[in-house]
């Protein structure tokens, strides 16, 4: 899908090593520059950036780092808290005259982003339309922050669930919530009883959750969880801790580079209705987990009710068999 913000975003670069790049999943595409800098909290993305030359710099958007930036770019996230840090790191980072360019789209709540930025450092207004109904807006740092916007104390892992206990933050998918398809994973989990999985992998692994719940029932087990999100592999990795899973939390493109093999994947693909603009992530979901299990091993694939997984797996797995459904989710075993 074409984001027309994204393109009026890169089109609006200034190039060179003063500029820096704030770059989300968003950035599914590479910018025509060769100075800038680039700050990502995704493994994909972070990845695409170093490829063609750019330094990137890959955490959860902890700008600490940094010195010397004048311009920062930055096309609005999904989530609000992490726009409003987002936005509260670039502003404390700039100096008086830096200039802070937002874009995004109207759905995007980028006109309140926009008015809420520049009032904090006094800016005057110069928001314009790019294309559609995308905006892209300028933000000249007059002053220093007057105030912050509200974050939900982003950097803050927290406690959002007791029995057992998880710890999250924002920036994680549904970071607050125990994801309906997951629970309903494990409750398949659980009744299948799957004996000699010895080796787990959770794949797209969020904060944790599989994992935890997983090792719960299957305490030998060893997990490796991995994400492709800097603030899921954080959160994921304080909860291994807390419950003494024994394994490991690596942060990966859909699994590329872990070259061990499993007994078991479990596995929540990512999907954005609507914003699909990773391509077919659930194929590429599905042949990461063939590729990564022991012959005989087992995937559990829990999905939204419409996508067509049985198609999708087709070539992948010898049997795939729907086990459970409820919810607006079906739960599928492949082998
Ligand atoms: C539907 S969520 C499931 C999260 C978690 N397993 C749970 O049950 O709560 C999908 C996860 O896939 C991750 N993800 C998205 N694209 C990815 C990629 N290319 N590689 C690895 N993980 C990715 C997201 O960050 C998100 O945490």
């Amino acid at each position: 899908m074409n984001d027309a913000a994204l393109d009026g975003l890169y089109r609006a670069i200034a190039d060179g090593s003063t500029a820096l790049l704030l770059a989300d999943e968003h950035c599914v595409t590479v910018p025509a520059a060769t100075q800038l800098r680039v700050l990502s909290n995704r493994v994909d993305v972070a990845e695409r950036m170093t490829q063609v030359g750019l330094d990137c710099t890959l955490n959860d958007f902890d700008l600490s780092e940094f010195s010397g930036i004048e311009r920062i770019y930055y096309r609005v996230s999904k989530e609000k808290p992490l726009v409003h840090h987002c936005i509260n790191q670039a502003l404390a980072l700039l100096p008086l005259g830096g200039q802070l360019v937002l874009a995004g789209d109207k759905g995007d709540g980028i006109k309140t982003y926009y008015d809420k930025a520049r009032t904090l450092v006094g800016a005057d207004k110069s928001l314009d339309k790019s294309k559609g109904s995308a905006y892209i807006g300028r933000i000249q740092k007059r002053t220093a922050p007057t105030a912050l916007l509200d974050d939900s104390h982003y950097r803050e892992l927290q406690r959002i669930a007791d029995a057992p206990a998880l710890f999250s933050k924002p920036g994680v998918y549904g970071w607050k919530k125990i994801d309906r398809g997951s629970a309903l994973l494990i409750d398949a989990l659980e009744s299948l009883s799957l004996p000699g999985s010895e080796s787990i992998l959770d794949l797209g692994c969020g904060y944790g959750y599989l994992s935890v719940l997983a090792h719960a029932s299957l305490p030998e087990a060893r997990i490796v969880a991995t994400d492709n999100n800097i603030a899921a592999t954080t959160a994921c990795s304080h909860n291994f801790q807390l419950h003494g899973i024994a394994g490991e939390v690596l942060p990966a493109d859909c699994g590329h580079g872990i070259e061990s093999r499993f007994d078991l994947v479990l596995c929540n693909p990512p999907f954005h209705k609507g914003f699909d603009v990773h391509g077919d992530l659930t194929r590429a979901f599905l042949e990461s987990a063939a590729k990564r299990l022991k012959p005989g091993g087992l995937a559990l694939f829990v999905v939204n009710q419409f996508i067509a997984l049985e198609q999708r797996a087709e070539g992948l797995f010898a049997r795939c068999e729907r086990v459970a459904e409820g919810g607006g989710f079906k739960v599928f075993l492949l082998s």
